[in-house]
């Protein structure tokens, strides 16, 4: 990279990070497109189905805003991305069931195109650089499947059709000219290529590793530099400078909440109509939930702390509420742990606190019947994390969402995995559309101390969310951000991080 005078920026030897990209293997791909291969292949056989077909996708199609000729940064469909890893729009990708081979079809683009675009790559080109068997252009997909098929009749394709539990939208099946002349499977392509998204390879950990690794170095230069009278705006534009100056992430996971005072109880804050763009004074929490994305893994991590660098008795009991639910849960996780069980401890641990911190009076198990939890954590534990930040699998074929306040957010209820990324984001908010009515309502009106809980109305809320890998025994914290608050003062007062091994927060307390 050439800096203002020509002297190359080295990223390594930048002061400000200590990363650099790592590459990205076409082979990880490969290794997905082997899984589902194995994972469809036992399903056919299961149903006692001939092992023949092809699984077929669609890639993302570039988009203009609107009706204008603006065009919009393409990032790839999720499962597309998944099995072919193509960064360019207007593509299809097909395995061949029989035959295991791998077959991209791209569009075919106008002479123009290499004087607006850039060179036309050959299909030659393309298959060595996405690690495939063959490569054709999109206009002979008919003919290349039917001479490729060695079933009888029309061929099979098995399409991507299913619901995503988060959004509840559908994914859209493939549509192309003479979709006509095959036989269509709807049904299993896509249970089984999501349950191959939900446990990850090694090649995968890697970038959730980078992800998290640029991500957590961001949230840390954000702290460092925070300072009271700032926007929240100048936080997010710090954070994507140095996801994209050193780690060459152009995408986010998802859009930067960078909420500060009583902004941090509204859970996505941030969207257009909330253009992170208070000015914030002392004595302000902040509450920071950004996750850099690099080659289609994301992060998702969010950090709060207090802006001013110091935190306050209130302050800390909320702040170590939450700290302590999440650190109870990482240190529960292992394979065969039921998320929801997950969830109900993070939700006591905060309402002990709570107790604790005289804010609520009476036994924390009746209040855990009355599902005062998500009166103060509406949202759910945590989700599965990937190419998609809520990636998909939470809900297995026929299960139910759970019916409770705070239960029924919850975005996976399965038992963990060794594999499984998942985010663990424990929070407590003070949102006045909940506690009002909590307040008033008979059943739970006896839990609040009501004159204590006045000093919270304007306090906002307190998340703290780390990106954690299921092992075989255990748990990997794949996160890594000062979370003490001892840890966050001395951050945000100058010292490295990790901290020195010397470091002692009480000679530090003297010496300031
Ligand atoms: N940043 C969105 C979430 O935490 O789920
Ligand atoms: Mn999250
Ligand atoms: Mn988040």
């Amino acid at each position: 990279m050439a800096g203002p005078r020509g002297k190359a920026i080295s990223m390594a030897s930048s002061s400000e990070s200590s990363l650099s990209p790592p590459a990205v293997p076409m082979e990880l791909h490969a290794v997905n497109r082997d899984k589902l291969l194995n994972y469809i292949r036992q399903q056919l056989s299961v149903c006692s189905r001939p092992l023949h077909g092809f699984v077929f996708l669609q890639g993302g199609e570039e988009r203009t805003r609107y009706c204008t000729d603006h065009v919009e940064l393409f990032r790839q469909e999720s499962y597309f991305a998944h099995l072919f890893g193509v960064r360019e729009p207007g593509f299809y990708g097909a395995i061949d069931i029989a035959s295991g081979k791998s077959i991209l079809f791209a569009p075919r683009l106008p002479a123009d195109y290499a004087i607006w675009l850039g060179e036309i790559k050959s299909l030659h080109y393309l298959q060595k650089r996405y690690m495939v068997d063959m490569v054709y252009h999109t206009d002979e997909i008919v003919q290349v499947l039917h001479d490729q098929y060695n079933g009888s009749g029309n061929p099979l394709l098995f399409l991507l059709h299913g619901l995503n539990t988060d959004s509840n939208n559908f994914s859209k099946p493939a549509e192309f000219e003479g979709i006509e002349k095959f036989e269509i499977d709807l049904t299993i392509l896509h249970p089984t290529l999501t349950e191959c998204r939900v446990i990850k390879s090694d090649l995968e950990l890697v970038l959730i590793q980078f992800a998290n690794d640029i991500s957590s170095e961001a949230h840390i230069q954000v702290m460092r530099k925070i300072g009271v009278g700032m926007k929240e705006y100048q936080l997010e534009s710090m954070f994507l400078h140095h996801i994209y100056m050193y780690g060459g992430c152009r995408h986010c996971s998802y859009t930067c909440i960078c909420a500060t005072g009583e902004n941090s109880s509204v859970l996505h804050y941030g969207h257009a109509a909330a253009p992170n763009d208070r000015t914030f004074e002392d004595g302000d929490m902040a509450l920071l939930d950004m996750g850099a994305e690099y080659h289609f893994y994301g992060s998702d991590i969010t950090c709060s702390f207090p802006v001013n660098g110091k935190f306050t008795s209130d302050q800390s009991l909320i702040y170590n509420a939450v700290l302590e639910a999440h650190n109870a849960v990482i240190s529960a996780m292992k394979p065969e742990v039921s998320w929801v069980d997950m969830h109900r401890l993070a939700e006591k641990i905060i309402l002990g606190s709570l107790k604790e911190g005289c804010i609520l009076v009476g036994n924390v198990d009746d209040m855990m019947i009355e599902r005062l939890g998500a009166v103060f954590m509406p949202h759910g534990l945590g989700h599965f994390l990937g190419i998609d930040t809520h990636d998909p699998g939470g809900y297995l074929k026929g299960m139910e969402k759970l019916k409770e306040p705070g239960l029924r957010s919850l975005r996976t209820t399965r038992k963990l995995l060794e594999g499984m990324v998942i985010t663990v984001e424990p929070g407590c908010y003070f949102i006045d559309a909940l506690l009002v009515p909590a307040m008033k309502n008979e059943n739970t009106s006896k839990f609040f101390n009501h004159e204590v809980i006045g000093r919270f109305k304007k306090f906002g809320g307190v998340r703290i969310e780390s990106d954690v890998l299921v092992t075989a025994n255990g748990s990997k914290n794949m996160t890594n951000v000062p979370r003490e608050t001892w840890e966050i003062e001395a951050v945000m007062a100058g010292e490295p991080w990790p901290l020195k091994k010397s470091y002692c927060p009480e000679m530090a307390k003297e010496a300031s």
